[in-house]
């Protein structure tokens, strides 16, 4: 038998004043909007906020935001408040300041959460340095050599044994991803024993990157990822592991690096798929765009192929030039088909942590407070990617927007009268800009420079258009389509021409 504790008024009495006491609980630690900060949106979910929206659609979603807000604004997700900041005016406020934002930590939480590393010691001035070192002057040009000998090598042996006719068939994203994938690997690191394993697991693992860093994952899915993180980091170390003697890789020099920095060999081998990933997972679907946009644009096509055929293959020189044609030669209808393509399937979030008293200053003259633990992003691919004030009809693809009329390269782009620094922002900017850039605009170059000289390449269903956007890769660097082009491919009879 229960003996009643007490009355039943006693009983309602103590259930409100625990209810009034958790009303005041909630409100004090709820957070309110103070004079001179962005304006607040907490979402509906407690908590939560906004995370489930953002997770599905971070464009969208901010997107509406800045609809509702304007230019800057503070939203909550999953219990971190996140400040906004889309007017690419006054990106500097955010870019240049060191001292009371911190780019680091809130790197650091991601390499922790994807590849379980910790690099404590790591002075990230140092990192950098020894990372620009190796992708500048010489070691770029002999990395590019290598590379375009790999892209070629490997297209080639790719296509032999085909069927009768020559034909191949293939989705536009797997063979871009997978042919850049390998011939990167084999560039920067070790034996090709494992390249196509590596690359099978490699993509496993990515398909599920966004849904890990949002923290997303199922039951079933956080198995893959784990066992798939844990075979990369097998395959990785026994490559590096096994090669002793002779040259050595840029992988095996970064390691070294890590270890004249005091970092142990479990973390060496953690960070070596840190930086297949940084170093891997962006060319391949860049030029997967890139080719997509000029098979679905004919005009485009036309106009690169123009601008090929005024190169003089014949001259042995040009042919043969190990640090990769055309990269080397002027190349402005490229040049322009290349930032066009990534203003459109760039999509890199840019954070920082607020560790000090920050104010933001705007463009306009307007300040904001931000406080202190918050996170500023800056979303460059909606603004100025996708701001139609900036760029006119910004969904669409055309081919020449960065080509002046004399066919130099257009940098000139308004906004409110005011001529824009940061008008397209695929690299990033400021200190924390990507260090491979130049590699990589050579790479691609490289890759597509063969394929359209020495491949006829078509798409399967002379109607196709682009496969739409994965919409959760937003914020993860270069977009990855939803669904497959499929295209053909062959040798051309007569070679080289277009
Ligand atoms: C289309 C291809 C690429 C794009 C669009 C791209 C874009 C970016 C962006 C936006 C960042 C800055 C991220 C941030 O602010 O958090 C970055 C960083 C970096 N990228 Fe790239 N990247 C590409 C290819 C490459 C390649 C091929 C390499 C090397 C082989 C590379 C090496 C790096 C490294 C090492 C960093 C880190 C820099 C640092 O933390 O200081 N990237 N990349």
């Amino acid at each position: 038998m229960f003996r009643r504790s007490g009355s039943p008024e006693r009983d309602m009495i103590w259930a409100a004043l625990l209810g009034g006491l958790l009303t005041l609980v909630l409100l004090y630690f709820s957070r309110r909007r103070q004079d001179n900060e962005p304006p607040l949106d907490k979402g509906a979910l407690p908590w939560l906020g906004h995370a489930l929206e953002f997770g599905r659609d971070a464009a969208k979603f901010l997107a509406r935001m800045k609809e509702k807000h304007g230019d800057v604004f503070t939203v909550r997700v999953a219990g971190q408040y996140i400040t906004v900041l889309l007017d690419a005016n006054s990106f500097d406020s955010v870019l240049n300041d060191t001292v009371s934002l911190d780019f680091v930590k809130s790197k650091n939480q991601l390499l922790e959460r994807i590849f379980f590393l910790k690099l404590p010691g790591l002075q990230p001035a140092a990192e950098r340095e020894w990372m620009e070192q190796h992708f500048h002057g010489f070691r770029l040009s002999n990395l590019s050599g290598t590379m375009k000998a790999n892209i070629e090598s490997l297209l080639l042996s790719d296509v032999k044994g085909g069927s009768a006719s020559g034909w191949r068939q293939d989705g536009l994203f797997n063979f871009c991803y997978s042919l850049l994938f390998r011939a990167g690997y084999l560039t920067l690191f070790d034996s090709a024993d494992n390249v196509t394993a590596i690359y099978k697991e490699f993509r496993k693992f990515d398909k599920l990157l966004s849904k890990l860093v949002r923290g997303s994952l199922k039951k079933g899915e956080t198995h893959t990822v784990n066992s798939s993180r844990k075979r990369l980091w097998e395959l990785l170390s026994a490559d590096w592991l096994s090669r002793a003697s002779g040259s050595i890789s840029w992988q095996q020099s970064y390691n070294r690096f890590l270890e004249k920095e005091g970092v142990d060999m479990e973390m060496q081998r953690r960070a070596s798929l840190l930086q297949l990933w940084t170093t891997q997972c962006n060319n391949g679907p860049a030029a997967f765009w890139l080719l997509g946009f000029l098979l679905t644009h004919p005009e485009a096509m036309e106009a690169l192929k123009s601008e090929i055929r005024q190169f003089n293959l014949q001259d042995p020189a040009v042919r043969h030039q190990t640090s990769g044609s055309p990269d080397s030669r002027r190349t402005p209808v490229f040049d322009s088909i290349l930032s066009e393509t990534l203003r459109l399937t760039a999509a890199v979030l840019i954070s920082r942590v607020v560790v000090g008293d920050k104010v933001l200053r705007m463009a306009s003259g307007q300040q904001y407070k931000l406080r202190r633990g918050d996170k500023v992003i800056l979303f460059p691919f909606l603004s100025p990617q996708m701001d139609p004030e900036i760029h006119l009809e910004p969904q669409s693809f055309k081919y020449d927007r960065f080509l002046n009329i004399d066919m130099s390269m257009k940098d000139t782009f308004y906004k409110n009268e005011g001529r824009l620094k940061y008008y397209t922002m695929p690299w990033g900017a400021g200190r924390h800009a990507c260090v491979g850039k130049e590699f990589a605009v050579a790479t691609i170059k490289q890759f597509v420079f063969f394929i359209l000289t020495h491949f006829d390449l078509e798409t399967c269903d002379p109607q196709a258009k682009l496969p739409p956007v994965n919409p959760s890769r937003y914020g993860l660097g270069m977009l990855q389509p939803e669904g497959e082009l499929q295209v053909r491919y062959r040798l051309k009879r007569s070679q080289p021409e277009t």
